[in-house]
């Protein structure tokens, strides 16, 4: 661990618990995370698992690393910056209803056709700044609210979210340093960062994701 309290990649190993749905298997002779679903981005594939690669997702990086996701499968699910549904695709497979918020309508595109396959997954044009403008869809108390928004203020935008999220639920956020601030050192923004989800949130664990993405730091808390 470093003196700031931001947990290395090598700090630890993976502890194996993953949410149920999600199961590491040996595909194209790889040992991989997989779920099960219909393939969306050209992943190897293994009768109805599919790889969920952790170089492409900050939620598959953060499960590799290990983290205590608090997922179990199942949950109740809100995402932030969906794009073309990479990552939210695998989280509909193992996740009960799953709302994915983007605000560019060019991966949304791409969105629906992951949709059209998942009966659970609800795409949303939506800015992730405005959640006044989705409240109406989106279910209260949701398990998990998972946020990957490559933008300035991303504590900003957990914080505007913590009203869907049950008061005993988790937000797995990954955070890009060079989102906030393209100059600054990532320690430095992250640190930024944290302080402020600290005034609606408890952090739980944070990691360095730069195995899987340069700059870029999970984080797991749980709202105040
Ligand atoms: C790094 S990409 C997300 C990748 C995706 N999470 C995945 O793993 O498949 C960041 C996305 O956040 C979206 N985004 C940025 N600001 C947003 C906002 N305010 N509201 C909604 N989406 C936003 C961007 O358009 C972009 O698609």
């Amino acid at each position: 661990m470093s003196d700031d309290g931001i947990a290395g990649d090598a700090d630890r190993e993976p502890d194996g618990s993953l949410p149920a749905g999600v199961s590491r298997r040996r595909v194209d002779g790889d040992d991989r995370l997989c779920t099960r679903g219909e393939p969306v981005y050209g992943e190897p594939t293994d009768g109805e698992w599919r790889a969920w690669d952790a170089g492409r997702s900050k939620l598959g990086g953060m499960l590799e690393l290990g983290m205590e996701t608090g997922l179990v499968g199942g949950e109740t699910a809100l995402y932030l910056g969906a794009a073309n549904g990479t990552t939210v695709g695998h989280v509909a497979d193992f996740a009960g209803p799953t709302y994915a918020v983007e605000f560019s309508p060019r991966p949304v595109r791409d969105l629906l056709d992951v949709c059209e396959s998942r009966s659970n997954l609800f795409p949303l044009l939506k800015d992730a700044r405005r959640p006044e403008t989705y409240a109406h869809v989106v279910e209260a108390d949701c398990d998990v609210l998972v946020q990957d928004v490559a933008t300035r203020g991303q504590a900003d935008v957990a914080a505007r979210n913590r009203r869907f999220l049950a008061d005993d639920g988790r937000l797995l956020l990954a955070v890009k340093a060079r989102s906030e601030d393209v100059a600054a050192a990532p320690e430095a923004v992250f640190e930024t960062v944290l302080a402020e989800l600290r005034e609606t949130y408890e952090v739980l664990e944070t990691r360095r994701l730069d195995r899987f993405h340069d700059d870029h730091l999970g984080v797991v808390a749980t709202p105040r």
